[in-house]
């Protein structure tokens, strides 16, 4: 589905218009499908200025609307019949005898539906349909319904719909109950649909349009099929809020990203690893509370492990080819995207963080292991599933032993946890440094304790980070000759001590190699997922 996005009705007038004068244009004997409803009313107008204009010409145009309130008589203000003479075919040149619209007052309904159906195949079909949209997704008059009827037929009306519109009646009695309308089979024939959305009040519409799920609860998801449907609409009816969800061992973060990419929401739950079960059911309730207060059109997940079609295998969760994203399909309804949550933070900082304005960009967390995430071209590169595991690129022939199976790997040298071990075993061994001092005071090691013994000058913590800087740039150094990226990102917690550890590390790798510290920090998660959406 193509999408304009207008900052106004307006604009979405325009667009609209645009569209129907070029198809007139380009084929003046086009066949139109038209639609009532307040919201085509700013096309109809601009389009009979145009005629006037002499910019396009209804002349050999044929018509046929979508619908008619049933029973209903073509003189009553409120008819269909009424508005399309009040709003458009009063006001251009198009030959009466080519319009047409369903009678609302026929004997029999079946009768008139089939002959109008007949009549549009033996026109040669709709080449343009126009549509509108009900706030409780109705095409036409294709209310959500288990039996949504392909072909023109008569239609009870829902009171969603009956209330929506009683605003054009006296009173909501005098609504009819019934209209005649196209089917949907009818409205998939024509051969190019615009369907147009304003204001606020459309905006669930849009996003169940929008979020490709078909379901005839939402005849306008029909729309999904057709190869040449464009929506226009206003800013008021797109959202795209979406749901970020950073997966971790311990914890479960979410964030709702704004249209504009704001963060607009943050909070986590802790990650109940006892089953599968679990986590997918504590992601839904959190999903499910967040959209009681945000519209959000879709969910992105960043996981650890190794996702490949929405399934997912990673060792510290208890996901075994588990199919995350239909299992968060079936139990929130919106549109699920999943991948590793390394790749989402580097798209986070790629969109939104240090690498905006560039769009090869290598992202390495610095943590527990080494992650990474390839971006090219703004995209995540995944190769089959897995790419970006700098993790597990050897730097150490018979090296330290990984758990991966491998020895020397650069994570067992260059993740935080391997800069803690190192400066643990320093401190231990050292028993006159600074480090040592810390380590016994404080009687743990951690990276503040670490950087803290740095700052203070000893010797010992400095010859442990100077070691650690070297693994790390040789790791740096071979990612750089593969990929070549504009940039490279750096995250994780040790990372905030940019002074001790970028400045060193920049100057060790050389002028060639930009490499930055993440803008986002703990937030690239949520982000990157939220614009996997
Ligand atoms: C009516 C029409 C539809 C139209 C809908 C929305 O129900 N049958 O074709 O799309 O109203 O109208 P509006 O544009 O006034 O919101």
């Amino acid at each position: 589905m193509k999408l304009i996005i207008c900052d106004d009705y307006n604009g979405v007038s325009k667009a609209a218009a645009d569209i129907v004068a070029k198809e007139v244009n380009t084929n003046p004997e086009c066949v139109l499908g038209l639609a009532t409803g307040s919201t085509p009313v700013g096309m109809y107008e601009i389009l009979a200025d145009m005629n006037k204009a002499g910019k396009v010409d209804f002349k050999k145009v044929k018509s046929f609307n979508l619908d008619e309130y049933y029973p209903l008589s073509a003189e009553n203000d409120q008819s269909y019949h009424y508005f399309m003479n009040e709003n458009f075919f009063s006001k251009i040149n198009i030959d009466k005898n080519n319009t047409h619209i369903l009678n609302g007052m026929c004997e029999n309904a079946e009768k008139e539906c089939e002959q109008f159906e007949q009549l549009i195949e033996e026109t040669g079909g709709i080449d343009l349909q126009i549509l509108g949209i009900g706030q409780n997704g109705h095409i036409g008059f294709n209310e959500p319904n288990d039996n949504l009827c392909s072909l023109t037929h008569l239609t009870d009306l829902t009171e969603n719909t009956i209330d929506a519109n009683s605003r054009f009646f006296k009173s909501i009695d005098d609504v009819p109950k019934q209209a005649l309308t196209m089917g949907i089979g009818t409205i998939l024939k024509a051969r190019k649909i615009i369907i147009m959305a304003c204001g606020a009040n459309k905006h669930d519409a849009v996003r169940a349009l929008l979020s490709g799920l078909i379901s005839t609860d939402m005849p306008a998801s029909m729309l999904n099929v057709h190869t040449d449907v464009t929506l226009i609409c206003d800013k008021e009816a797109y959202s795209n809020d979406c749901i970020g969800i950073d997966l971790g061992g311990t914890e479960i973060k979410f964030g709702v990203l704004s249209s504009d990419k704001k963060l607009v929401y943050k909070d986590s739950i802790p990650t109940d690893n006892s089953s599968e079960e679990k986590i997918v059911s504590g992601i839904a309730n959190k999903c499910k509370e967040i959209m009681k207060k945000y519209t959000v059109s879709g969910i992105g997940v960043g996981t650890p492990g190794i996702i490949r079609n929405g399934r997912v295998t990673a060792s510290n969760l208890p996901f075994k080819d588990t199919n995350l994203k239909e299992k968060l399909e079936t139990a929130v309804g919106l549109p699920v995207r999943v991948s590793n949550d390394a790749n989402c933070a580097a798209l986070g900082e790629v969109i939104c963080g240090a690498g905006q304005h560039i769009e090869n960009m290598v992202m390495i967390s610095l943590g527990t292991g080494v992650g990474g995430g390839i971006i090219a071209g703004n995209k995540i590169y995944e190769g089959t599933g897995c790419a970006g595991e700098f993790g597990h690129i050897v730097i150490e022939i018979g090296g330290r032993q990984c758990p991966c199976g491998q020895l020397g790997c650069l994570e067992q040298y260059a993740s935080a946890s391997a800069l803690v071990d190192a400066a643990k075993s320093a401190a231990e061994t050292n028993t006159d440094s600074i480090l040592n001092k810390l380590y016994t005071e404080k009687r743990t090691m951690d990276g503040r304790i670490f950087f803290d013994a740095v700052e203070r000058g000893c010797s010992v913590a400095k010859a442990v980070l100077d070691e650690y800087i070297n693994y790390l740039a040789i790791g740096i150094k071979n990612i750089y000759n593969i990929l070549d990226p504009e940039l490279i990102v750096l995250s994780g917690g040790i990372t905030n001590s940019d002074k001790l550890l970028l400045d060193p590390l920049k100057r060790v790798l050389g002028d060639n190699i930009k490499v930055t510290i993440s803008k986002l920090k703990s937030d690239a998660g949520t982000i990157g997922a939220a614009l996997l959406v």
